[in-house]
């Protein structure tokens, strides 16, 4: 590179701040561009160590979002004052766990003193320029994947409630901690027009965001994976987070809910923390994507379809 760019303005920032993608992306050049992202957040396990993984996993995840892989990482954290060295260590040594797992490097960091612990990272990743996948490239007729099942703050909500069992935490522990590097591997294969990943706002909200001015979706509803059957179960029971209120607010006017139980609807509200990659795939791809996806053991599926725009931006089947 003999100069470089002067200002965000540069033509070369391909992804920006304007289509809410998951990360900005750089052109360097015709071959290689470079993501850039960051995200941390207090934590919601006892647990300082699997707070580290669930925090590096889900930094990492809008690398993979974006259609690229990640290369190097930095932490971002808060600590109180007076906080074990340990327990510490134990946050970063779950972190840098998950970022050597994701083929990436950790070369560095910064921390400050806070009240709450909070922990993430900035991470850089590469991506060929003609691959670029932004959120939302949808095209009429393309097939919706999700790569991991819905329910995160819903067992997050029993479990700070006390009324999960152990399997529901090791299940929502599971969730949280798998890399989307193995499912983003195998989409990349296929003829993907766009690609995000499913965080607090929920499914409906992440997927309206990929619908553009061109096109709405519809959600087979029966298809929608949940981690475990006590989902269900703890909706019906009202246990569900405020962020899933929120979600709701913003984006139930653009739903068409046909017959839905309202348990499907709180399902996609609920809040995902480390959520698994949504996914517009071409029609003809869809079926052998999925079947590759599933030999990762991660609950997975083909939840809908693009259609031409209407009324609604999303319907449910
Ligand atoms: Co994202
Ligand atoms: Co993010």
């Amino acid at each position: 590179m003999k100069s470089l760019p002067k200002g965000v303005k540069d033509d070369n920032l391909i992804v920006g701040y304007e289509s809410k993608d998951d990360a900005a992306v750089y052109k360097i050049n015709d071959e290689v561009s470079i993501i850039e992202t960051l995200d941390f957040f207090p934590s919601m396990v006892e647990d300082p160590y699997l707070f580290g993984q669930i925090a590096a996993t889900n930094s990492l995840s809008d690398v993979w979002a974006m259609g690229g892989k990640p290369i190097m990482a930095l932490n971002i954290a808060a600590f109180p004052d007076g906080m074990e060295p340990e327990t510490i260590g134990k946050v970063l040594k779950g972190g840098a766990e998950k970022v050597i797992e994701a083929g990436c490097i950790l070369c560095g960091g910064h921390t400050i003193v806070d009240e709450v612990p909070k922990y993430g990272l900035s991470v850089t990743g590469i991506v060929d320029t003609k691959k670029v996948l932004t959120n939302n490239g949808v095209k009429v007729g393309d097939k919706i994947i999700i790569t991991k099942p819905l329910g995160v703050g819903i067992l997050l909500t029993a479990h700070q409630c006390n009324i999960d069992t152990k399997e529901d935490f090791n299940d929502v522990v599971k969730n949280m901690t798998t890399l989307n590097k193995y499912a983003a591997e195998i989409l990349f294969n296929y003829k993907v027009h766009a690609l995000t990943d499913v965080t607090g706002f929920g499914l409906f909200s992440h997927l309206n965001e990929m619908l553009n001015d061109n096109a709405s979706a519809k959600l087979y509803i029966d298809s929608i994976p949940t981690i475990n059957d006590n989902v269900k179960k703890y909706i019906e029971d009202d246990y569900y987070t405020g962020g899933a209120i929120r979600n709701e607010d913003a984006i139930k006017e653009q739903i068409d809910f046909g017959n839905a139980k309202e348990w499907i609807k709180q399902l996609g509200y609920d809040p995902q923390t480390s959520g698994g990659l949504l996914c517009s795939i071409d029609k003809n791809d869809a079926d052998e994507a999925i079947k590759e996806l599933k030999k990762l053991n991660m609950k997975c599926a083909i939840i809908g379809e693009i259609v031409e725009k209407s009324e609604k931006a999303i319907y449910l089947l």
